[in-house]
């Protein structure tokens, strides 16, 4: 657990068992360091050279000394060199994360940090601040419930020096901060759990757990219901688990007249490939197939908290793909919920089957101003843009600047890449209205992902993230180090909070 807390006091004013100095590449040993070198360590520049420590961005060192009875912990963290005009803020992001594993590690209680000039990010010393809240949550995260031994989970008080002195506009950061933080890493929990603790009927437990906290509306379908309501590529996609498949949809209602945004998330709770069975290295991780769901359930659950003017609905079509005597099979014809039909040429392109019937269930039902659906949906997008950024799909210019400066400010990257009609041609069939395949010479996978959903929005304002790339494992992001990593929550909540 993390506690914040702000302080105008000088950094060494502050009473905690830790000090935080964040050092660019290149720093020279005056003011602050110079005094720190005097008070407790007069080899500091020695030592520096000795560990190597130049400031570079992902760098740290730990330096202990005595202070009366104390044991003092010194965090030096290098936030590497400035880029451009501003500083880049994803640096100050990994380094906040390096600071926080590192008090885990060193099971330091308390730690004091001084917050640098939210201006040189080119930001608000708000914004900064609620950044940094929800970063300091992530790095906290730890997927340890089925371990013996646990790593130190002690509660972690962390204080900012600040000079800024508008309080009660830094406790609105502190909290909104922390609604994003624990969204985020609630979503991480859902995707880490293993896949048979995290099936369909978990998650609608789950689902119904959010609706009960936040007062929203849970409708849950069973998938008798799903058959009998025409959803033939949800149906399709469960046929052969035994696992009872759920389509979830979760309402929050600002006010009348406000515009309605739909969050549509893809929920394989385990994706084996179905009877076009995956390699064994490729099925490993594919617990992280509900990943859409889960960040839809969480982001609806924070944009409640947070009490944004927007009616939002969070669909999330959830199943298992296995493969058995009464699975679908390759070839066969399927009939979506707004009346389409698909030849499934590969029981392993079956997210897009769940959510094509999720898509039409939202536009017949909510009309919505806006749909974002959210999907490990393609290899092809991890190959594309794997692993630092998800794959952006829209037709509409201007929507897909607002989803680029939601990722900007919010640091959940997405990547924009095409979509276009001269794909359309690619996933047409000699049986059916379309394939959930492409055909050879149509090799932009991700994109002809897109363009299949695209059957399903009709005429509604949609972007389409494909997070294939970015859910789960992602390398040297140190407030994301191993496992699940939420993304699009982040992305979803700013794009919401900011939507006029
Ligand atoms: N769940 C996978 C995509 C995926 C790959 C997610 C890697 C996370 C990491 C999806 O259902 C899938 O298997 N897609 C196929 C589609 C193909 C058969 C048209 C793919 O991308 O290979
Ligand atoms: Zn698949
Ligand atoms: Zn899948």
């Amino acid at each position: 657990m993390i506690t914040i807390h702000l302080s105008t006091k000088d950094l060494f004013e502050i009473s905690s068992s830790g000090y935080v100095i964040l050092l660019p590449e290149g720093f020279t040993f005056e003011g602050r360091l110079a005094a720190l070198a005097q008070q407790f360590f007069p080899e500091l520049k020695a030592l520096f050279k000795e560990r190597g420590f130049t400031g570079k961005a992902g760098s740290s060192l730990v330096l202990h000394a005595s202070k009366g009875k104390d044991i003092l912990h010194v965090m030096f963290v290098g936030v590497g060199k400035p880029t451009g005009k501003h500083h880049d803020i994803e640096k100050f992001r990994r380094a906040l994360g390096t600071v926080v594993r590192t008090a885990h590690a060193h099971a330091v209680g308390s730690l004091a940090l001084e917050m640098p000039p939210a201006s040189i990010f080119g930001m608000t010393p708000h914004e900064l601040l609620q950044q940094t809240v929800t970063i300091c949550h992530m790095a906290d995260y730890q997927f340890d419930e089925f371990k013996k031994e646990k790593p130190s989970k002690k509660n972690i008080d962390i204080t900012f020096a600040t000079s800024s002195s508008q309080q009660q506009k830094a406790k609105v950061a502190i909290r909104v901060g922390e609604i994003i933080g624990h969204a985020v890493n609630a979503t991480r929990h859902m995707i880490d759990m293993p896949p048979s603790s995290m099936n369909p009927s978990h998650i609608a437990q789950h689902a119904q757990k959010v609706a009960k906290k936040h007062g929203l509306k849970a409708t849950i379908f069973s998938e008798q219901e799903i058959i009998k309501m025409g959803m033939g590529g949800i149906a399709a996609v469960s046929a052969g688990s035994h696992q009872d498949a759920q389509f979830i949809v979760l309402e929050y209602h600002a006010k009348k007249n406000a515009p309605t945004i739909a969050l549509v998330g893809k929920g394989i709770t385990f994706d084996s490939g179905g009877l076009n069975l995956k390699p064994s290295t490729n099925m490993a991780t594919m617990k992280e197939d509900m990943a859409g769901a889960a960040s839809v359930i969480n982001t609806i659950a924070a944009l409640a908290e947070l009490k944004v003017p927007v009616n939002v609905i969070a669909l999330a079509p959830t199943s298992e793909n296995l493969p058995s005597g009464t699975a679908t099979k390759p070839g066969d014809i399927i009939r979506f919920y707004n009346g389409i039909t698909c030849e499934v040429a590969n029981t392993d392109a079956e997210g897009r089957l769940i959510l094509a019937d999720a898509l039409s269930y939202a536009v017949k039902h909510y009309k919505p101003d806006l749909i974002v659906d959210v999907a490990t949906l393609t290899g092809a997008c991890d190959y594309a843009v794997g692993p630092f950024y998800a794959g952006m799909f829209t037709m509409d210019d201007s929507l897909a600047e607002k989803v680029l400066e939601a990722s900007t400010r919010s640091g959940d990257r997405v990547w924009r890449l095409p979509l276009h009609e001269d794909y359309e041609a690619g996933f047409k069939s000699d049986v059916a209205d379309i394939m959930n395949d492409r055909k050879g010479s149509y090799r932009a996978g991700a994109t002809i992902g897109g363009m299949f959903l695209k059957h399903f929005v009709a005429d509604r304002p949609w972007v389409h993230l494909d997070i294939a790339s970015n859910a789960f494992d992602i390398p040297g992001v140190s407030y994301t180090p191993q496992g699940a990593t939420g993304a699009s929550v982040r992305l979803m909540i700013d794009l919401v909070m900011n939507w006029k």
